[in-house]
């Protein structure tokens, strides 16, 4: 497969290189620069940037969807995306429904997260924070990855009677590949056999330094089974959250990304989004990844309906035309002609990598760049 350095496609587009790293990770990949992109991602890049894509015996259709940067002066506060993560039974899920002070753990087959769970919680100050849970089992390496990506702060949980383990490790990687804040949260502290300071020495030879051993990583230890150390914790994420001056336009037609999607019995496709700017509201039109669809229901972290989504907010989107693959980008258009449009394009550059045939070069590709 061809692929091309980021670098050299903004080169050739006459774009930053720093925009189009920021538009894959948008996309849900985390590269730099200097890094290559295979053939696909790069033709989808051009779409996003609005530049056409040429081909032979392909008709000539724009497909340049607004990604205009929001001005300073439309910026709305947001609540922080802050992610869980960590080794298999570590007590993500715990330490999350003692937060939300729910029981997902203890109904969750065999007791292993299989998916990542999006959910807001609302504090006793009002103010807001939307939590992803995801599986710590080695199977599901990927889904961390998505996680770090979409997330501004991951909360990594670390048994205090277990210690680091490989995904503890792995976690760490993303988290640092993301360029994320990390917050470490010693988990299980009620244990007889639990060893805190062992877990932040361990640390270290990983790099991650926290307050209690002289760095710059918060620390705090909990129990999710006691409820200890909870409050501590969120004030953490919330001093974490107000460096980072989290803020994001919410009027505006809505972008999101898929935290995960599925094909359901009842209901058709249905993709949970979290909402990254704008509002995303019922009988909006919108193109995701491959699929377009027109909103047909909104449904918050509690099951109930709701009329919009805004920034920050998770939310499972019916109306799809198919299932999406978690990680796509959501976009909402002017009308369902364009979705199509969009759409169709995109699955056409799918089929074409599935069904392998020959793909037209990217010297021929660029070289008909508008
Ligand atoms: P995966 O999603 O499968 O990776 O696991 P997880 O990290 O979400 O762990 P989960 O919350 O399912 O908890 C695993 C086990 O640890 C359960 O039996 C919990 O009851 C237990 N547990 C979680 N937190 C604590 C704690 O603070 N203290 C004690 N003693 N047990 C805990
Ligand atoms: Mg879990």
């Amino acid at each position: 497969p061809e692929t091309i350095t980021v670098q050299e496609l903004a080169n050739r587009m006459a774009e930053k290189g720093a925009d189009l790293v920021k538009a894959l990770f948008k996309m849900g990949m985390a590269v730099t620069v200097n890094q290559t992109i295979d053939q696909d991602t790069a033709e989808l890049l051009i779409t996003e940037f609005g530049h056409n894509v040429k081909r032979v015996s392909e008709s000539d259709i724009d497909l340049s969807l607004d990604t205009a940067e929001d001005s300073p002066e439309a910026l709305e506060p947001r609540a922080p995306v802050v992610t869980i993560m960590g080794h298999v039974d570590h007590g993500k899920t715990s330490l999350l429904d003692a937060l939300r002070g729910t029981g997902v753990a203890s109904g969750e087959a065999g007791g292993i997260t299989q998916h990542i769970g999006a959910y807001q919680v609302t504090l006793k100050d009002k103010s807001k924070i939307t939590f992803l849970d995801t599986p710590g089992h080695e199977a599901f390496s990927e889904m961390r990855a998505r996680g770090a990506d979409v997330t501004d702060i991951v909360i990594l949980v670390v048994a205090a009677d277990d210690g680091l383990m490989p995904q503890t490790i792995e976690a760490i990687n993303h988290t640092k590949a993301a360029n994320v804040p990390m917050i470490v949260a010693i988990n299980k502290v009620d244990k007889e056999d639990a060893n805190p300071q062992r877990v932040r020495e361990r640390l270290l030879e990983h790099e991650v330094i926290v307050e209690e051993m002289s760095g710059d990583v918060q620390d705090v230890e909990v129990s999710a089974l006691k409820k200890t150390g909870l409050d501590e914790l969120v004030e953490k994420i919330q001093l974490q959250a107000e460096l980072l001056e989290l803020k994001a336009n919410p009027n505006r037609d809505a972008e999101g990304i898929v935290i995960e999607a599925k094909l359901d019995k009842g209901r058709g496709p249905v993709a949970t989004v979290l909402v990254n700017r704008g509002t995303l509201r019922v009988g909006d039109v919108f193109v995701v990844g491959a699929e377009s669809g027109k909103v047909r229901a909104l449904i918050d972290d509690k099951g109930r309906q709701v009329k919009e989504a805004g920034p920050s907010v998770p939310v499972e989107v019916l109306g799809l035309s198919g299932v999406p693959s978690a990680g796509d980008p959501l976009q909402v258009v002017e009308n369902e002609a364009r979705a199509r449009e969009v759409a169709e394009y995109r699955q056409s550059v799918l089929l074409q990598k599935r069904t392998a045939q020959a793909p037209a070069s990217l010297e021929s590709m660029f070289s008909a760049l508008k």
